[in-house]
């Protein structure tokens, strides 16, 4: 770590009926990874729009090397070499990839853009990025993470001293974020500081150097990664000790009646002969490493991925799941790591989602009732 490039001092911010930033001190070094943390709604990404010039301070000061300073916007941030790579996408589904990573500083033939050139220049950024993405491809034609990966590689091309990410891998899969984490690093080495914020404990772990603690809008504490452990900055996040004697012995009785069987279940590569038992009333746990099968495992339970063989009993009695909506109708819910990507549709409203998988419930006739959902 190097020399401090950043500072937020006392930086207050309320929005009408909600002090979402309350006295929070924040400081970033030249080559250094900063997480910073916090529940949800602890204040985040509205500290990090407040550094960036998309909201404006109500107090506090901003210093970013050597002088205190307040960008009046983004574009001006960037400028200045502080970017931001956001929690939702921000990229205009009908452009190309090349289009979206140089919007509002596109390479120009007389009066027209020069879209090969543009389309050459994004692809040297991929190259260096060893990220493989078609720049003439349009932006809606990509996966959610790809889509993200772009993000980043516009961040980066704006030739930054500072880069915050903002949740970047909710939407990422595994050897994406090896990706990113690859150019996290690079980017350190080159003396960049760099504000990582992310709900993943172990990605923390992995990758930080300090971390910053949020909550209610309040600056909590700083604490250098490696001397830390993730009981540390749980407790700083919640505030207050969450510790349970570990328990020696089961709290179900040996008699509860099994709820869900499962025996020689087979399902594509990850899932080979999985047999357990659950109890009513008992939370059983599904440990192992990373690629070990475990999501793969409740995908098939859930009726999302094909089973290829094996038996599932719901209360004793024998069922066959072809898909979730067989699943559901069995009274299996299932929340998946990835909310964004597999939970929820976005576009939707809070309403449809919440009610989507009981939608016959909220029937009249063949139409949905919608004064009922809404209710
Ligand atoms: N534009 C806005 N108008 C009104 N309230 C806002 C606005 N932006 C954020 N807030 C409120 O400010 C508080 C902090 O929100 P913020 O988005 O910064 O949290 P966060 O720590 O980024 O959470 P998450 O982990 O869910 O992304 C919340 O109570 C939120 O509802
Ligand atoms: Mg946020």
């Amino acid at each position: 770590m190097g020399e401090v490039i950043l500072t937020m001092k006392g930086i207050d911010k309320s929005f009408p009926g909600v002090h979402a930033l309350d006295h929070v001190d924040f400081e970033v070094k030249k080559g250094e990874v900063h997480a910073l943390m916090g529940e949800n709604g602890a204040g985040k990404s509205t500290l990090m729009k407040v550094l960036t010039g998309i909201y404006k301070k109500d107090s506090g000061t901003i210093t970013y090397e050597g002088r205190e300073l307040e960008f009046a916007n983004p574009k001006e941030a960037q400028d200045a070499g502080v970017v931001i790579v956001h929690q939702e996408l921000n990229m205009m589904g009908h452009l190309t990839v090349a289009q979206n990573i140089f919007i509002g500083r596109e390479f120009m033939k007389g009066k027209l853009i020069d879209d090969a050139k543009m389309n050459e220049e994004a692809g040297k950024l991929f190259d260096k990025l060893n990220i493989n993405i078609d720049p003439n491809e349009k932006m809606n034609k990509l996966t959610v993470g790809k889509q993200q990966m772009c993000e980043i590689a516009k961040a980066i091309s704006h030739d930054a001293k500072v880069i915050v990410f903002d949740e970047p891998s909710a939407a990422l899969t595994e050897s994406e974020i090896d990706e990113l984490f690859k150019i996290i690093k690079d980017l350190r080495s080159k003396g960049l500081g760099i504000v990582y914020i992310s709900h993943r404990m172990d990605e923390i772990k992995v990758i930080t150097d300090r971390v910053t603690v949020m909550r209610d809008g309040g600056y909590v504490g700083t604490l250098i990664t490696k001397d830390s452990t993730k009981n540390d900055i749980i407790n700083m996040m919640v505030g207050r000790v969450i510790y349970e004697d570990p328990k020696t012995e089961s709290n179900v009785s040996k008699d509860a009646p099994v709820v869900l069987k499962v025996e020689h279940l087979n399902a594509g590569k990850m899932v080979r002969d999985v047999s357990f038992e659950l109890h009513k009333g008992e939370i059983l746990g599904f440990s192992g490493l990373m690629g070990a099968g475990r999501t793969e495992t409740a995908r098939a339970l859930f009726g999302a991925d094909p089973i290829e063989s094996g038996d599932i009993y719901i209360n004793g009695k024998k069922v066959d799941i072809k898909s979730p909506m067989d699943a559901v109708a069995n009274g299996i819910g299932y929340l998946s790591e990835d909310r964004k990507r597999y939970g929820i549709v976005v576009q939707k409203t809070v309403a449809e989602n919440t009610t989507m998988a009981a939608l016959d419930n909220f029937m009249s006739g063949i139409f949905i009732n919608k004064k009922k959902k809404k209710k």
